[in-house]
């Protein structure tokens, strides 16, 4: 009797080293099925479990659009749920409607279940309508969401050539570099320096029910006008390379390169005119050119 209890403890104590240094190799990991809880859903894809070791990057993309593509769009995207979709269309509020704001605005959003993505398409809504508390929370809970890293380098790695790309593996971080590590595994994807990467959320959805969605149409004019005329700069090469942007991803709402868009040039000549009375007067002539690689402002 006593022989045995001995032994079970040993056991136990054998089964604790080898967990312990099991979880020192662990690769990261990410959910392959649905979720159906908010808090689960928030931990699984948050950008803070890559921080501790990427976290210039992290720091990056905190700044970018990127990073609040939920908080940021609350008006129309609520508008959408509450008036497009049951009002205009006159559907019912069901996920299938839902991706076809979020399939871009929160990759993620693949794996919610029916019920989790009617929640939190709840407080996109509650976010704008709601009352004084409930506002608050809806808002606070959609500051924890966004297109955060695993969004771009696994989601829709497949998105833009599922063709080539084939079946994309959860566990696995795509890259466009060489980098490997124990943290995860890693694979080349070099889809990730090219602009279709950025086209497919900066253009025209279709949806898989075969309806698309227009929010904005900037990569339209990147393709037909600056590529039509010439142009040979990717998205990444103005909005990463250049002057080290990198994950800041920086646009519209960013003085410094609003000003490389625009080369503004003016005439003026000063000269008098009148009837009786000679009055001063100026003539001027402005000229705007656009040298972004696509039509600004977007929308
Ligand atoms: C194909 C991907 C895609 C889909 C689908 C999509 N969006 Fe967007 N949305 C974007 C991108 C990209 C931007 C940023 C555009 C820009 O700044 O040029 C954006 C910007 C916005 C903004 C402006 C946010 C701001 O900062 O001013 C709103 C509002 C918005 N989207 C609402 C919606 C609604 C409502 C739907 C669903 C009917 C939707 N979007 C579907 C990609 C998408
Ligand atoms: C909007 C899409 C997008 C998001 C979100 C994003 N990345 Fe990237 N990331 C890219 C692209 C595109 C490249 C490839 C740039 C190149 O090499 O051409 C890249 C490159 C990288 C690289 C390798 C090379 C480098 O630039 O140093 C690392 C590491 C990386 N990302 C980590 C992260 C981390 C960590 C996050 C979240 C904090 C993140 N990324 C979020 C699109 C994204
Ligand atoms: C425990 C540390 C650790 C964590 C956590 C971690 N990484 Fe890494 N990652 C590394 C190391 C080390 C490398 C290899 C060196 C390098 O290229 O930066 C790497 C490489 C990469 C690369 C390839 C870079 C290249 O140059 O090709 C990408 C992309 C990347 N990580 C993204 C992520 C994302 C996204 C997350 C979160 C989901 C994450 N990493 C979490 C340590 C980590
Ligand atoms: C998963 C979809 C997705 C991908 C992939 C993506 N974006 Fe975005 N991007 C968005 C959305 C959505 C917004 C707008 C967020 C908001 O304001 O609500 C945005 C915002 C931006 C903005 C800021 C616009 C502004 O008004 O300030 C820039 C610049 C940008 N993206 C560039 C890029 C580039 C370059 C790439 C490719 C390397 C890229 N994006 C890839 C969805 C995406
Ligand atoms: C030749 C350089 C260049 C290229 C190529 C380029 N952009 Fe831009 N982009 C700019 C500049 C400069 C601005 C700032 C102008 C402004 O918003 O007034 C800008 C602005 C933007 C904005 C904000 C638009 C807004 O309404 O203010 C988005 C989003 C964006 N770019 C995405 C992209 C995507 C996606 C691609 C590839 C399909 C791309 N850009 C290619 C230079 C470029």
């Amino acid at each position: 009797m006593k022989f045995k209890a001995f032994s079970f403890s040993f056991f136990l104590c054998f089964l604790l080293i080898s967990s312990v240094s099991a979880s020192e190799n662990a690769k990261l990991t990410f959910p392959s099925g649905p979720i159906d809880n908010f808090e689960t859903f928030v931990k699984a894809f948050d950008s803070k479990r890559c921080a501790e070791c990427h976290e210039d990057i992290y720091e990056e993309w905190s700044k970018s659009y990127h990073a609040r593509s939920m908080v940021s769009s609350i008006k129309g995207i609520a508008n959408f749920f509450t008036v497009g979709v049951p009002k205009e269309w006159e559907k019912e509020l069901k996920k299938q409607e839902i991706i076809k704001c979020l399939d871009c605005h929160l990759p993620q959003i693949k794996f919610a279940t029916e019920s989790l993505a009617q929640e939190i398409a709840g407080y996109m809504i509650k976010a704008k309508i709601g009352k004084n508390k409930e506002k608050e929370n809806a808002i606070a809970k959609l500051k924890r969401i966004n297109i955060s890293c695993y969004g771009c380098h696994n989601i829709k790695i497949a998105g833009t050539a599922p063709g080539i790309t084939g079946h994309i593996k959860p566990g696995v971080i795509y890259t466009a570099g060489e980098g490997e590590s124990d943290a995860h595994e890693t694979e080349y994807a070099p889809i990730l320096k090219r602009s279709f990467f950025c086209i497919q959320c900066h253009g025209v959805y279709i949806a898989p029910d075969g309806e698309s969605t227009y929010c904005n149409t900037l990569s339209g004019s990147y393709v037909h006008s600056y590529l039509g005329h010439g142009g040979r700069k990717t998205c990444q090469e103005c909005h990463m390379y250049r002057k080290s942007r990198g994950h800041k991803m920086p646009g519209g709402h960013n003085l410094e390169i609003v000003k490389e868009g625009i080369d503004f040039q003016a005439e003026i000549r000063a000269f008098r005119y009148g009837v009786g009375k000679w009055a001063p007067a100026v003539n001027v002539e402005a000229f705007l050119t656009n040298k972004a690689g696509h039509r600004i402002p977007d929308g």
